[in-house]
């Protein structure tokens, strides 16, 4: 059954279902130069279902964030070893950006992973990608680290974190 988790305007926020993968995969492709395997979603949305959520409206798929869990050091607390949560990829279609939906999904997403009891919640964006860094900064991520040539084309990642309560 499909648990709606909040809407903006006529956009429904919900939780993936293995039928809503091919969609989010046809958004990835269209929004993101970083693809992956059909088996890579499938294995994140077992892994992790709290955390993979889809923006609907009317029946199309117009946004997804999915993450992962990882047990590491903290990138708040020196010798701290915490769960993470990791936001793996986050995107909305062009036509629907601006209306709150990316916030939306980084807001269902951390519910997610506090469910499971993930103590910090980090990821990496592209330096010169302003919009989704001001979005997570909105949220309250700080930028911990600048990752020298993360991306295949060469260009640095920021890396944001944030602690969960
Ligand atoms: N009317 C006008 N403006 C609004 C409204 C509204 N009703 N609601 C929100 N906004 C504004 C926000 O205030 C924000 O403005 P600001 O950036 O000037 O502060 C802006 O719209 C964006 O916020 P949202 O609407 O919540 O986010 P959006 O749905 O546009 O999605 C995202 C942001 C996901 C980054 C989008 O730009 C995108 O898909 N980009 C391409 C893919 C991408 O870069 N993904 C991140 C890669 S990093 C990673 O995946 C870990
Ligand atoms: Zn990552």
């Amino acid at each position: 059954m499909q648990v709606i988790l909040r809407t903006i305007g006529d956009c429904n926020i919900r939780r993936a279902e293995p039928s809503d993968l091919i969609s989010i995969m046809e958004i990835n492709l269209k929004t993101l130069p970083e693809h992956y395997s059909d088996y890579f979603y499938e294995s994140l949305l077992a892994e992790l279902p709290e955390a993979f959520i889809v923006a609907e409206i009317a029946g199309k798929h117009v946004g997804y964030i999915m993450c992962k869990t990882e047990f590491g050091f903290s990138n708040f607390k020196k010798l701290g070893f915490v769960k993470k949560g990791h936001v793996v990829s986050i995107a909305v279609l062009d036509e629907y950006r601006k209306k709150g939906i990316g916030n939306a999904l980084v807001k269902e997403s951390v519910n997610g992973v506090k469910l499971r009891k993930c103590d910090e919640f980090y990821l990496e964006v592209r330096c010169s990608n302003n919009e989704a860094v001001r979005l997570y900064e909105k949220y309250g991520f700080i930028i911990k680290q600048q990752l020298n040539a993360y991306y295949r084309d060469g260009e640095d990642a920021y890396l944001m974190a944030i602690e969960l309560d």
